[in-house]
């Protein structure tokens, strides 16, 4: 039982460890709004969106990562993540440095682009955008984006650019990443779990039982799956249990305890706990949880363990 329990604690800590490093890898260029998911990543290209300036200048552009194309000579360090540029007459204009936050305004989803070049006309402005995404489902593809101004408005002058792009991948999807997070390290926990029952009853019939030679390996007859699977079956059904109470606990332990009163778990309140939620307390809350969990899955692992042990 004690066995048992350590296992199931082992088991928590690192499928919490897979999910969220998941979760965080998931973070950049997505934003939970409205208990709405959404995410730019698949915009992303290996080569830059290009579409002109009202003056017929080349635009090159990327989302959430820097352009492909070489900047020519655009006043800025070298090794900094350009955004989007402008090729003007006599040298390239970074409009803005990449930034992977989203933020929803009245107006649709945004990302602000800034940092850029200097501008030509002002001392102390820099190369800035507003690039408004606009869900729409009927853009075959990606989409392009296209100028709606740009101030100044004379092409070589022009140093803040407001973009609209209508693309499919501004409407809200599923999260899948966190889902398939959590079937994968299912997935690697029951292989580990295999992995530990094969060499622990190699030992023990090695080393209580004596046995040598082929003997000792294990041999996997009907009775033996079924108590696998049976054990199986326990533990998934107590991972299940824990993460009930443990997305219980995180509700409530958001910034202004909201939907303490009931098991309801939404995306938006997933985010808000994940982003409030103090890493070594939700594990002491986790161990309360296990252990209570414990107390009446009790009999079921001590059953499991003794008849472990027979093997
Ligand atoms: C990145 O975008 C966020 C959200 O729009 C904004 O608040 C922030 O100032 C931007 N950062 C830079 C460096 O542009």
């Amino acid at each position: 039982m004690r066995f048992a329990s350590g296992l199931s604690a082992l088991l928590w800590v690192t499928f919490l460890g897979l999910g969220l490093s998941v979760l965080a890898a998931d973070k950049a260029c997505t934003l939970h709004h409205g208990g709405k998911y959404y995410d730019l990543n698949p915009l992303k290209a290996s080569k830059d969106y290009e579409f002109e300036t009202s003056g017929g200048h080349p635009f090159y552009l990327n989302v959430c990562r820097r352009v492909t194309t070489d900047p020519w000579s655009p006043d800025l360090p070298d090794g900094v993540d350009i955004a989007g540029l402008v090729r003007k007459d006599h040298h390239d204009f970074a409009i803005g440095l990449v930034n992977t936050t989203l933020e929803m305004r009245d107006t649709g989803l945004m990302l602000h682009l800034s940092n850029g070049s200097p501008c030509p006309a002002e001392d102390n402005l820099y190369g800035s955008s507003a690039i408004r995404f606009l869900c729409d489902t009927s853009v075959y593809g990606s989409g392009k984006p296209v100028v709606i101004s740009q101030w100044p408005e004379d092409d070589e002058q022009a140093c803040q650019y407001t973009l609209e792009w209508r693309t499919h991948f501004a409407c809200p999807t599923g999260e899948s990443g966190l889902m398939s997070g959590i079937v994968v390290s299912s997935v690697i926990t029951l292989m580990i779990l295999f992995m530990i029952f094969i060499v622990a009853s190699t030992l023990y019939n090695r080393f209580v039982l004596r046995k040598r030679g082929f003997d000792q390996l294990t041999k996997l007859s009907k009775d033996h799956l079924l108590e696998l699977m049976n054990f199986c079956m326990d533990l998934c059904s107590s991972l299940v249990d824990n993460i009930r109470s443990t997305s219980y606990t995180w509700a409530g332990s958001g910034p202004r305890n909201m939907n303490t009163a009931s098991h309801h778990w939404s995306s938006r309140d997933e985010e808000r706990a994940m982003m409030a939620a103090d890493p070594l307390e939700d594990y002491t809350a986790h161990d309360r949880e296990l252990q209570d969990t414990h107390v009446w899955r009790g009999d079921a692992a001590e059953r499991q363990d003794s008849a472990s042990m027979q093997l």
